[in-house]
């Protein structure tokens, strides 16, 4: 059975892509945001999904004012780097896997989420931004399979946050209706606050933004709540894009381990926020596993007081501001 191990949330700045391609990651304004992801690159490396679903919108590249899907799901073989004005960006094409996604696309529809199925797409910043930050910039292919899904934040009205969240839900229960063994990884991508244009444009809002991220760890069905017009006026016209982390955290299990999270303020005209969310199933099955070969059928009381003492020791961490949950796990994982 394939699923969901991990989410991942990531801004998708186009000019974070741009300072890759023109060789600029080490000037300090970009030093700044790229080590941010060092971290998450080694999680990465290490936990080598299968495939990823990457949740992002699409700016007027793949689709115009013309013709805009709420939800577009990308069942294609290849989705080439889209022409953005300046040539398609340096990336290799973005292998998709329609094996999967025609599973995905028939579980979800027959769910009652009725996905526009998408044959041909180019991808833009949205995509291929996030996937520089968390895979580098890998010269000959991205190791793994990508099914895009596309979300339309760009022309009102977009989907609630609450639909996201449970569109999160309809695409997990596809995943774990897979026969194939596959681990998958989610992304969430867009944001955080940002205003791009207007009498607002530059808008930031840390407070509001690390808010959602502490939410989206602990307590993501109050996000859901969050109306349209709070987005707009909190985060601003582009902080919508938030919404999409929805489907990504939908995904995943009620209670997560959040392994990583970084914050910066700016990137271009966005503030950058980060977010690593593990599935504990993965982790629970594997100490039962442990616990068999041990002969114990459960932890006993010394393993459950460590076990309470590593929450606590997480929680101190995390008031303590380190972007990360248990030293021991962090340092073994990362
Ligand atoms: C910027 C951010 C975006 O999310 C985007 O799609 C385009 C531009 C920016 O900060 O410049
Ligand atoms: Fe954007």
């Amino acid at each position: 059975m394939a699923k969901i191990i991990a989410g991942v949330g990531s801004s998708h700045v186009p000019a974070i892509g741009a300072a890759l391609d023109n060789g600029k990651t080490e000037e300090p304004y970009w030093k700044r945001v790229f080590s941010g992801f060092e971290k998450s690159k080694k999680w990465m490396a290490q936990t080598k999904p299968d495939v990823a679903i990457v949740v992002f919108n699409d700016h007027a590249s793949a689709f115009s004012v013309e013709m805009i899907p709420t939800f577009a799901l990308g069942c294609a073989a290849e989705f080439p780097p889209a022409d953005e004005g300046w040539g398609p960006r340096p990336v290799p094409v973005v292998m998709g896997h329609p094996a999967l996604a025609a599973h995905i696309a028939q579980s979800v529809i027959l769910d009652e989420f009725d996905l526009t199925i998408v044959n041909k797409m180019e991808v833009d910043h949205g995509l291929t931004v996030p996937m520089n930050l968390l895979f580098g910039q890998p010269k000959d292919a991205w190791p793994c399979p990508v099914i895009p899904l596309a979300v339309n934040v760009v022309m009102y009205p977009p989907p609630t946050g609450h639909r996201c969240y449970m569109l999160g839900k309809a695409i997990r229960r596809a995943v774990e209706s897979y026969p194939e063994d596959l681990n998958v990884v989610i992304f969430g991508t867009g944001g955080l606050s940002h205003q791009i244009s207007g009498p607002r444009a530059g808008l930031i809002n840390s407070k509001w933004d690390k808010n959602f991220l502490d939410n989206l760890s602990k307590d993501p069905k109050k996000l859901t709540r969050i109306p349209h017009l709070e987005y707009m006026r909190e985060a601003g016209a582009e902080g919508i894009e938030m919404v999409m982390w929805l489907v990504m955290r939908g995904a995943l299990d009620d209670k997560v381990d959040e392994v990583y999270r970084f914050y910066t303020v700016p990137a271009s005209n966005t503030a950058v926020g980060h977010i690593i969310l593990e599935n504990r199933k993965r982790a629970a099955s594997k100490s039962k596993r442990i616990a068999r070969e041990d002969g114990r059928k459960r932890p006993n009381a010394a393993g459950k007081s460590r076990q309470a003492a590593a929450r606590k020791a997480s929680s101190v961490f995390r008031r303590s501001g380190l972007p990360v949950r248990r030293r021991k796990r962090v340092n073994s994982i990362i």
